[in-house]
This record gives structure tokens, sequence and C-alpha cells, in this order.
């Protein structure tokens, strides 16, 4: 009761307000996404993601000493796979000696403390720009869970640290854990993409990796974002089903899905703030229409006191820079 009770008590110098603040962000929460093209020394700027690059594998090198150096501790590895190896049963995907395959080794070998996690999915290795084998215009889930299971086997041989699957197949964990448990990986961990919705926000990702779906859209694997309670059952089966972490995409919009999840599971939870939200500030700040850094800031730190322990960003580097 006012006046036993002033809120602004503890607002009234910054030392203050740092002694009660509730949430912080360090480059422990951080996992860059990285994209990872053929050829050498290449650097190109992603369009739709101003300040965002593709590179070759030898620059990727140079970007995981650096990302080490700035105290940024796990990646997120994406390809981007040639028109001419793409085909609908994800043969380059297990190519032992692939761009994906290679691009860990690279990182494991210049940064070995580096936490190398890979995306496990179909999409940049379909002609159909789908997570799942097609068929009669139709995602056929078991066949794909197969396939995705081989796929995470061979990122594990190549010494991923954490598998990722993205593709919201039916089942795909636990085959992923039995395949890798079959196979000796006891100590990779999966992250399982458990609750994605099929969201408007990928757009400049697919740009990115030139992976948009060549017909329909993805809405039969990824959840509606009309759902909520959906997500905690996704959720659920997947940490039944062998997951270790677990995440919600995309972020921003998605809080009130963090907070469920943080309330009913135990489990670590991932937010993946993903391209499109990342554009938009991008596109506002140049315009000088938000102040950048700031915003950055608020939108970080939401994740957090919304429940994730740890965020997927484009924004890690500008971030940590910050910190
Ligand atoms: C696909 C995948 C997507 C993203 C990560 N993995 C796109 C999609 O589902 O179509 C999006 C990431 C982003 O937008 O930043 N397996």
């Amino acid at each position: 009761m006012f006046p036993l009770q002033r809120n602004r008590r503890l607002r009234k110098s910054s030392s203050m307000r740092a002694l009660v603040q509730e949430h912080q962000l360090t480059p422990n929460d951080f996992i860059v996404p990285l994209f990872v093209i053929e050829g050498q020394q290449k650097k190109e700027e992603i369009l739709s993601m101003p300040g965002y690059y593709r590179y070759s594998e030898d620059l990727i090198a140079e970007k995981v000493k650096s990302l080490w150096s700035q105290g940024l501790k796990s990646v997120l590895v994406f390809v981007k796979v040639q028109d001419s190896l793409k085909d609908n049963k994800g043969t380059e995907a297990l190519n032992p000696k692939g761009l994906m395959q290679r691009a860990i080794q690279t990182i494991k070998n210049v940064v070995p403390e580096m936490i190398v996690m890979t995306d496990v999915a179909l999409d940049p290795y379909s002609s159909f720009g789908h997570d799942g084998i097609v068929n009669d215009g139709k995602i056929i889930n078991d066949t794909t869970v197969e396939l995705l299971a081989k796929i995470a086997c061979s990122h594990a041989h190549a010494g991923a640290d954490v598998v990722a699957p993205s593709d919201m197949m039916d089942g795909r964990i636990l085959s992923i854990r039995k395949s890798l448990e079959a196979l000796n990986f006891n100590d990779t961990a999966i992250m399982s993409y458990s609750a994605k919705y099929a969201s408007s926000f990928y757009g400049p990702f697919r740009d990115a990796l030139d992976s948009s779906p060549g017909f329909g859209d993805k809405k039969t694997y990824q959840m509606d974002f009309g759902n909520r309670r959906e997500a905690i059952t996704e959720t659920r089966r997947d940490i039944e089903e062998g997951a270790d972490i677990v995440m919600v995409k995309p972020g921003m919009a998605y809080l009130d899905i963090i907070r469920d999840l943080r309330e009913t599971i135990d489990a670590p939870i991932a937010a993946y703030q993903v391209s499109g939200e990342y554009a938009m500030l991008k596109a506002a700040a140049e315009k000088g229409w938000l102040d950048h850094d700031a915003v950055m800031m608020e939108q970080l730190i939401a994740f957090k006191r919304a429940g994730a322990q740890m965020i997927a960003t484009y924004f890690a580097e500008d971030a940590v820079k910050l910190l």
C-alpha cells in the first residue's frame, strides 16, 4: 500500500536497477546460425538479410574462430545445395563427403570446443523444396523419418554435437534416437524443433538457401499458428521420444508458447528468432524508424523472460558486442 510501497524506489539509479534485474543476457545464451556454400573465398550477403552472409567452407573456418573469440560457443549449420544435387530421395544429404559433413569437420578441426549443431532436414536437398519425400503431391511421413535418422547419424559421424531435426514429421525423434544409439553415438544430443509453426516469417531464410517449396505450403506438417495447447502435446511427445533440448519457432510472435512450455516441461527450451524477425528490424533501422541496438536487446531479453534458456538468432554477434 502506498506510501509503504513505492515501486519507483528500486528504479532510482542504474546500479539499483541492475541490482534487482531479473533477467540478463550472456554470450552463453546464443546459438549462431551459419549458412555454408560450396567454393573458395566466397562471402555472399543475403539480399533479404542485410549484414548476414553465406560463407564458403574455407571462410567458415575463419568465421568460427572469430565467433569463439567473442565468447560465442555454439553454431547451427545450414547448407545451400546446388540444384544439380537435389532430388526426391535426399541422396546428397547422406553423402559422407557432402557440404554439411565437410563443414562439421572443418569447424570441429579449427575450434574443437565449439558446439556444432546441424540442421537435419530435407528441404535444402529436395527438388520439391519440402521437408519430406514427396509422392503424388503428399509428404510421406514414415519414409521421410527413416531417411532423417540416417542423415542425423551421418552428421554425428562427421562430428556433430547436436542434431536438430527441423522437419516436423511424426516419430522422427524416436527414430533418430534409436539409430544414434544403435551406432553408439550415445553422446549426440537432439535439439528438436518441437513446436515449429507454419510461418511466413521464414521467407528470407528460404531466399538464403533457395529452399522455398516448389508446390503448396508446409501446413500438413508444420503447426497451425492458431494453436497453443498443441505445442505442449508436440513437445511432450518429443521429450518422451528422446529429445534433449526442445524449441519454439518462430520467436517473437510465440512468446506465449515459450512460457507455456516453461511451465509444463523441464527440458531446456530454445527459442528461434527467425530470418523474418531479423529482416523486419534491419529494415526499420535502415529507415531510421527504430533504434536497432535498443530494440534488438529488448527482444532478446524478452525470450529469456518468457522462459527460453537459449536463443538461436542472427543477432548473436551484434548482441555480444554490446554485452
Ligand atoms: C527448414 C528450416 C526452415 C528454417 C529453419 N529450418 C524453413 C522452413 O521450415 O521452411 C527457418 C529459419 C529462419 O527463417 O530463420 N527445415
